[in-house]
């Protein structure tokens, strides 16, 4: 009973967090995998590391200090619930078994319920910052209970990211609040993507540049307001050069992107919650369109010319960030408006201005950007969306013009923007005077009686399509 926290699943995530664990004061790290040799293995690469080798799992639950701690770093799925019982049938009552990878929170919830009569704690726990993170620090998001975290809390804190002096890591509500958290992280890393992809396609199809130029572009963008570590890496990407072929890496690269669902669950969530995550959902859905090579090919084929690419004047790569820039405060605005969505509905105290906060360092959707954001939830928690956060407001404000010419000319040269243009869409749309929602109301009343409000009084109302068309109130109808 030496160790004050053991590892379950020594694949990459799992052994870079065991990893970072051991070089923290203070943690004595027990270790266990299913396949033995990959614990040997793990080992003896780390003499320094001083892990607790376990070869079964009673050596595993029998090398842990009380309370016991273990954090799970499986494929989410199945094998989970195998390894949780596992552990559920060895821990005592007090004990915290830990998820750490990208589990779907509804199942997070109904784990912690299943083993909530043993009196384990099951802590749902997103992490985030891919391999990299979980060794040198990334941003992390517990859910489970206020009692789990008071051990929890320091062991998590010593190996996160550290953003602004803070650790980032905060315990974000119960049950699977911690997973949701993680799910939207995910749904938001894909617009910011999607949206950077966008920018690269305009920038080399209609701004004519090679993919190391665009690159200096970025590098040039990530300098400003623009800077997070996906314009850092993306830059990278662009700079690298395919070894066999001399051409650019990205245009060896087959054109099809892949997915793991964690986007597809905040769109899945987001519909059910009534959000509009526009953002989100285009990002997941350019991804399967890339991934339906027959109907690209056959639309290719059937299509007239393409449009000859608008001519790009000199401040072209400018209107691009800045349409780019306001893209990404509507994805996110969308993103956190699915947060406060969730918490109401599952009754997460979730605090947003900590939820930035956390995101500022360590994860993937790092970002100078997340400053703003924590500095406009801890200025005003109330304000109904992040545009109209005075900082946001004025950006998007300033960089209007530019997000207007930048679709408009997608739209001409034939460039794929549904990120840029449904974000715009959105603005207008929360901007507008007056919304053809109106007619929509006039057509549910036609077809179905669906029945309408009016804009001058209040109650509701029918018109007698089918009949003489007179209006009648049917505020205290009871069908
Ligand atoms: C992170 C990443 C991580 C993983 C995604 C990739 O925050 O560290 O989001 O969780 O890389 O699951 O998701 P897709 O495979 O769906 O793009």
């Amino acid at each position: 009973e030496t160790a004050n926290i053991g590892v379950v699943g020594l694949a990459v995530m799992g052994s870079n967090l065991a990893r970072n664990l051991a070089s923290r004061e203070g943690n004595t790290v027990a270790v266990y995998n299913r396949t033995h040799a990959r614990t040997e293995e793990l080992v003896a690469a780390h003499p320094e590391a001083g892990f607790v080798a376990a070869g079964t799992i009673d050596d595993f639950v029998a090398s842990l200090a009380r309370p016991r701690t273990a954090i799970i770093m499986v494929k989410a799925g199945a094998g989970t619930d195998a390894v949780i019982d596992q552990l559920a049938e060895r821990f005592e009552p007090g004990d915290i078994i830990v998820d750490g990878g990208n589990a779907n929170f509804q199942d997070t919830i109904a784990r912690e319920k299943r083993i909530a009569p043993t009196g384990v704690h099951f802590v749902g726990v997103g992490i985030s910052g891919g391999e990299e993170g979980a060794l040198n620090g990334p941003s992390i998001m517990p859910g489970g209970s206020a009692e789990s975290y008071e051990t929890l809390g320091p062991i998590l804190a010593s190996i996160a990211a550290v953003a602004k002096g803070e650790p980032c890591v905060t315990h974000v509500g119960t049950d699977g609040a911690g997973h949701f958290i993680k799910m939207i992280h995910n749904g938001i890393e894909y617009a910011d993507m999607q949206l950077i992809g966008e920018a690269y396609d305009l920038l080399r199809t209609v701004g004519g540049l090679e993919p190391h130029a665009i690159a200096d572009v970025f590098a040039e963008w990530n300098k400003g307001s623009l800077e997070s570590y996906l314009i850092e890496i993306t830059a990278e990407i662009l700079r690298q050069v395919d070894s066999a072929t001399g051409k650019p890496f990205v245009d060896i690269v087959l054109d099809q992107a892949g997915s793991k669902g964690t986007g597809v669950w905040t769109v899945q969530n987001a519909l059910d919650l009534g959000v509009p995550v526009g953002g989100i959902a285009e990002a997941v859905f350019a991804r399967a369109v890339s991934a339906k090579p027959a109907q690209r090919a056959a639309v290719r084929r059937s299509a007239a010319s393409r449009p000859q690419p608008q001519k790009a004047d000199a401040g072209f790569a400018d209107d691009v960030a800045k349409a780019l820039y306001a893209s990404k405060v509507v994805a996110y605005a969308q993103g956190f408006d699915a947060v406060l969505a969730g918490a109401e509905k599952y009754g997460w105290d979730i605090h947003k201005d900590r939820i930035a906060k956390i995101w500022r360092g360590g994860c993937i959707i790092r970002a100078r950007f997340l400053d703003r954001i924590a500095e406009a939830y801890t200025d005003n928690p109330d304000i109904t969306t992040l545009l109209e956060a005075p900082y946001f407001a004025q950006a998007v404000t300033q960089g209007e013009d530019a997000w207007r010419r930048i679709v408009a000319t997608a739209a001409l040269s034939g460039v794929p923007v549904p990120g840029f243009s449904s974000a715009l869409s959105y603005y207008d749309s929360l901007a507008a005077e007056r919304l053809p929602a109106a007619l929509v109301q006039g057509q549910r009343d036609f077809f179905g009686a669906h029945t309408y409000r009016r804009t001058d009084r209040e109650g509701t109302f029918h018109t007698l399509w089918s009949g003489d068309r007179t209006e009648v109130d049917v505020t205290h109808s009871t069908h």
